[in-house]
């Protein structure tokens, strides 16, 4: 039997409407979208369809949209590309729980003379949306906050810290990548100019991802070539890729209402069965402002890589990393005031669309067995 896929946030199977809607620019279709032929004309007809389907997906227009290869380019053309575009301003505003795609382009600016400021989280792992926007200045170019994280899956105050942002004419970019598809996003509510998209996180392949530029946006692109994508993103396009997009964003629309509240229902009763079981388990993140597809916990006095390695049938992360000797705990845990020897207790179960009741049930009795035997318990 295949183990319990709860890793979601990580990366999601790709839905077979999307592979249908793939399939013609794989198999039949060829040419290049570029080309006034009827064989480019067909491909460049595609992909502007798709532009149509993201931008309905977020509330944009569809020349707003630029189809990147994903999560980590799209952060880093939002980022890079702002803040070339706005050379006096030397300030960037980031937190401490984001992304590295988001995090090691800002530290790549700052090796170039910038001045980066990280604000802090609180126990649930959120941003003050009053204190972050304190840390502002007047040369501040960029806020970058992600919508949701992905390791705990608490949704961030974007639309407060955007009001103040925008009121001292700063730029706001927000990393979406684990949101979209999962709760509402709206550019125009959460008042971004800058949001990253990645295909892989919302049932469309790895490779594509989009970047959302609010018109008249200033930004510089971050590869030399061809004035594709507005000029912002040289490259011949990735027809079939970017058509996975498109249809991907179509079902998300569809099905977001109904799937948010079944895996969230899934979701809250995984936890229950899980703290029944293993006394003294921890929830990391907010209770309610949350990903409905995201429980990450904290199971005591124990390491949740040792935990996951006793449960065979079951595919879920931990946010630790492993090293030769010893492990260290995720920087996002600990960030919330957890003791880095808690942290390492984390695991991160995040469910999908396939996800089903008797799979979270067999999940959530594998994890509680081997918490058993590992505390010594059983
Ligand atoms: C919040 C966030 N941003 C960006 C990325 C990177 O996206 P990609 O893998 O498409 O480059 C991830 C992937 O884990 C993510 O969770």
């Amino acid at each position: 039997m295949e183990p319990v896929y709860l890793d979601h946030n990580a990366s999601t199977p790709v839905d077979p409407e999307v592979l249908e809607a793939m399939r013609p620019y794989l198999a039949e279709h060829y040419g290049n979208p570029s080309s006034t032929h009827a064989y480019g004309k067909a491909l460049r007809a595609a992909i502007e369809r798709a532009r149509g389907q993201v931008a309905q997906l977020i509330g944009s227009e569809p020349e707003e949209i630029v189809f990147t290869s994903g999560g980590t380019e799209s952060n880093n053309l939002a980022i890079r590309g702002s803040v070339a575009a706005r050379p006096q301003r030397r300030h960037l505003l980031t937190s401490v729980i984001e992304h590295p795609a988001t995090l090691r382009p800002c530290a790549l600016l700052q090796g170039r003379g910038y001045a980066v400021e990280h604000a802090a989280v609180d126990a649930r792992g959120q941003v003050v949306a009053g204190e972050m926007a304190g840390l502002l200045r007047a040369d501040t170019a960029l806020v970058s906050l992600m919508h949701a994280n992905g390791e705990t899956g608490t949704v961030q105050p974007v639309q407060e810290v955007a009001v103040a942002a925008r009121a001292r004419g700063v730029l706001v970019h927000s990393d979406a990548a684990q949101s979209l598809g999962k709760i509402e996003v709206q550019v125009d509510q959460l008042g971004v100019d800058l949001l990253s998209i990645a295909g892989h996180k919302m049932y469309a392949p790895v490779g594509v991802g989009a970047l959302y530029v609010r018109g008249g946006t200033a930004i510089e692109p971050l590869l030399a070539g061809a004035g594709h994508e507005r000029g912002l993103r040289p490259g011949t396009e990735n027809t079939a890729g970017i058509v996975g997009l498109g249809a991907a964003c179509v079902i998300a629309g569809r099905v977001l209402a109904a799937e948010s509240a079944r895996q969230r229902d899934l979701r809250d009763l995984l936890w229950r069965r899980l703290a029944s079981r293993v006394p003294g388990l921890a929830l990391n993140g907010h209770a309610e402002q949350r990903l409905p597809n995201t429980l990450s916990v904290r199971f005591p006095a124990v390491s949740g890589n040792a935990l996951l390695a006793l449960c065979d049938g079951l595919a879920a992360s931990t946010g630790s990393a492993c090293h030769a000797a010893c492990e260290t705990p995720s920087a996002v845990i600990t960030a919330m005031g957890i003791a880095d020897r808690d942290a390492l207790g984390t695991v991160r179960l995040s469910l999908g669309r396939a996800s089903r009741r008797d799979a979270i049930e067999q999940a959530a009795d594998q994890l509680a067995a081997a918490w058993n035997r590992l505390a010594g318990r059983g």
